[in-house]
């Protein structure tokens, strides 16, 4: 058994993983085209190519548009839980990013449904559990974010056919020019629905962006926090805090271009610190990524042994939105 099968088998949870950004690229090409959307290449291998977040950004964002309805939606939930189960991992917190289709007038109980629907089949065909996490597109603004867990609650107070896989909120999309504070009602509105927080933060912003979205915004978890390393009291604190860290050395490479090899990475600073840094692959079909994969090549680069990773893969577990009980049977 070589180290990357072992780690391609070992139990893993994932907790930073764009549903949007696992859809397979012969499936955004079969959706655009019975919508009847242009692609800027018909060619699978080049589909996902960009040179910078932004154009990155583009992308996801002409994938998101090939998702129509509900059908749709629930096809690419399946499919995402089928490829993630097949590397091991067996259990996400998943996040979907519905502005784009609410704002075509997309119904949300639609794509909550569907979702929710796609991954249970998946569920009961490989045993990979999978819940969700509503992402505020900061693109659009602290208005649309607004609405987005407005309509989650009254989703949840009704009893919305899925709505019980949604167990949080967060926010995605650029950093760059957008003040996190600006989505505290949104964030606020969110807690007292009853959803958890989380946020993406520090993939391209300084550390002081970060602290803003734990102590403005209310967020239990940072989705990347690269950038908390250039700020060692809020490592410190991070660490004594236990507050959880999705990173994603891979993206922060390939998507992000925010070092040129996966060696100059910080991610052994931030866990000889004693930060709860987890490995996650953020957007694995756009990156030709998986998590098996995700484990090995950070083994590989930082020489971590067996050991080593299935210490991550606890710390994963311990930063999961699951009960204690739920945390058991993980472990
Ligand atoms: N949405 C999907 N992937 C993302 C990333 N790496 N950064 C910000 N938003 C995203
Ligand atoms: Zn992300």
């Amino acid at each position: 058994l070589t180290l990357a099968t072992a780690l391609d088998l070992l139990p893993k949870v994932e907790l930073h993983c764009h549903v949007e950004g696992t859809m397979r690229p012969g499936t955004v090409l079969e959706l655009a085209r019975r919508h009847g959307l242009t692609l800027p290449t018909e060619n699978l291998d080049e589909l996902y190519s960009y040179g910078s977040l932004n154009e990155f950004l583009a992308i996801f964002w002409l994938v998101q548009s090939t998702l129509g309805g509900r059908d749709d939606w629930a096809r690419l939930g399946y499919e995402s839980v089928v490829d993630a189960a097949g590397h091991g991992r067996v259990y996400a917190e998943m996040f979907f990013t519905p502005a784009r289709h609410l704002e075509a007038g997309q119904r949300l109980a639609d794509i909550v449904a569907g979702l929710a629907a796609g991954i249970a089949a998946a569920e009961a065909e490989t045993g990979s559990k999978a819940m969700l996490i509503a992402d505020i597109d900061r693109a659009f603004g602290p208005g649309p974010g607004l609405q987005l867990v407005t309509e989650l609650g009254e989703l949840r107070r009704s009893g919305a056919p899925g709505i019980e896989r949604v167990l949080g909120v967060g926010m995605d999309s650029t950093e760059l020019g957008v003040d996190p504070k600006s989505f505290a009602e949104a964030y606020r509105t969110a807690a007292g629905f009853g959803f958890r927080l989380t946020g993406h933060q520090g993939e391209n912003s300084p550390p002081s962006a970060i602290a803003e979205v734990v102590d403005v915004l209310g967020a239990e978890r940072i989705d990347h926090g690269l950038s908390l390393v250039d700020d060692p009291a809020l490592v410190r604190r991070f660490a004594t805090e236990r507050i959880p860290l999705t990173v994603c050395p891979n993206s922060n490479i390939r998507i992000a271009n925010a070092f040129p090899t996966l060696a100059a990475h910080p991610y052994p600073k931030m866990r000889e610190a004693g930060l709860l840094a987890t490995l996650n692959t953020d957007d694995p079909a756009m990156t030709d990524l998986d998590l098996g994969y995700e484990y090995f090549s950070v083994a590989e680069a930082f020489g971590y042994r067996f050991d080593d990773m299935v210490g991550i893969a606890l710390d994963g577990v311990e930063a999961t939105w699951l009960d204690e009980t739920g945390k058991r049977d993980l472990r």
